[in-house]
């Protein structure tokens, strides 16, 4: 479904659940990295691009003040936030995505009017294609259309990232806000995570496409691995003595090798090898040249599965049908992508060979594991925009 089909079917939904049509239509994408996994928190580089998924919310003004009621039309499930002070945790749980993201623009001094909500969402949940970023940056998408006002989508960016932090839990980093905030058509975005600066890469040549994998095995990002990892990370640039590990090269970590626990250097191996392949990466994809993304793609994973340990069986039995099928069958690389324990390959594929591929990793992934795989392509879309308002 395209966004303009999932948007007359949000403001039907709105209509039959109101009884009247709504004013504002606002949408965000999810998004799929291509490389740079566990980076942006160590100030490093990623490259996402945002995905033709949407979260996307109908509203209008409602007519009791006070309250924000929603109504989730996908699992028919309503629920209501109190804006008539400063908006705080609650239930039920996905309610704290938008409830963050209110809590922050309150905080920079914006008054959140009283609303009727329908939304609903096409990213699968919980298959690390940041469904929940979406929702956060939809839902701050949607209070400019409301307010007529606009804030800089770093701004938005930064508030989502906050609700993720403060409101669901989840420590991470500034990547799958930024990207549903600022993602562009026919491109990725390559993002330095410390300066905040990005560059579009233009990736719209038609020969090749970008698959995406769902294992349906679901992870929780808020089950402590992921903030481990993290804390890993942290201890590992102190003992090297670095701000951050993006100040950390392959030399100063095989200087400093004895200073840490085995696993922490494999931590931190990962974090700088990954700054570094998502920089050729990039530079391959500006030259087209995709054997070598492919190759740093498959390095990307190894790495991920051996030094940071956040792959699972599945994951890694997509990868090994990948390199089982090749460039002669039409990829050139694959890797887990988002934060791992679950969720989707990306994979680096020839448009021309798609069917073929589906086929066979649908077939091959049911054979190892038992488990259906979701697989669908998609072109890089635009991030958050306003449909009607
Ligand atoms: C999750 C987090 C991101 C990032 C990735 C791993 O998606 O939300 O900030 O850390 O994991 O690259």
């Amino acid at each position: 479904m395209n966004l303009q089909e999932l948007a007359a079917q949000v403001a039907a939904e709105f209509q039959k659940h109101y009884g009247r049509e709504p004013r504002w239509i606002a949408a965000a994408p999810g998004r799929v990295n291509v490389i740079g996994e566990h980076t942006d928190y160590n100030d490093g580089f990623v490259l996402p691009m945002a995905i033709d998924r949407y979260a996307i919310m109908a509203a209008d003004l409602a007519s009791a003040p006070g309250k924000i009621s929603l109504y989730d039309t996908h699992f028919k499930e309503s629920a209501a936030i109190d804006v008539s002070g400063p908006v705080t945790k609650g239930a039920p749980k996905w309610s704290n995505y938008i409830r963050g993201v209110l809590a922050g623009f309150q905080n920079r001094g914006w008054k959140i009017p009283a609303l009727d909500v329908a939304f609903t969402s096409t990213v699968p949940l919980g298959g690390g294609l940041s469904s929940s970023a979406a929702l956060e940056v939809s839902t701050g998408t949607l209070m400019e259309a409301v307010t007529g006002k606009k804030i800089d989508p770093v701004e938005k960016a930064l508030i989502a990232q906050k609700a993720e932090n403060d409101f669901a839990g989840v420590p991470c980093g500034i990547m799958d806000q930024f990207i549903s905030a600022l993602g562009r058509e026919n491109h990725l975005l390559l993002l330095d995570c410390r300066s905040r600066q990005t560059e579009l890469v233009p990736m719209n040549d038609p020969a090749v496409s970008l698959l995406i994998i769902n294992t349906n095995v679901k992870h929780e990002l808020s089950g402590g691995e992921y903030a481990e990892r993290r804390a890993q990370c942290e201890e590992a640039a102190r003992l090297l003595g670095v701000k951050s590990l993006r100040d950390a090269t392959a030399e100063i970590l095989e200087r400093g090798k004895n200073k840490l626990s085995e696993v922490v250097f494999r931590r931190a191996r990962h974090v700088i090898g990954e700054i570094e392949r998502t920089l050729h990466a990039a530079e391959g994809i500006k030259n087209s040249n995709w054997p070598t993304v492919g190759q740093f793609m498959y390095a990307s994973h190894y790495s991920l599965r051996d030094d940071y340990e956040v792959s699972c069986r599945e994951l890694d039995a997509v990868v090994e049908i990948a390199e089982g099928i090749g460039i002669k069958g039409g990829i050139f690389g694959c890797r887990m992508t988002g934060g791992g324990f679950g969720g989707c390959c990306v994979a680096l594929v020839k448009t021309d060979a798609i069917d073929s591929i589906t086929k066979r990793i649908s077939a091959d992934y049911k054979a190892k594991t038992g488990i259906e795989a979701t697989i669908f392509s998609s072109r890089p879309a635009a991030g958050a925009t306003v449909i009607k308002g």
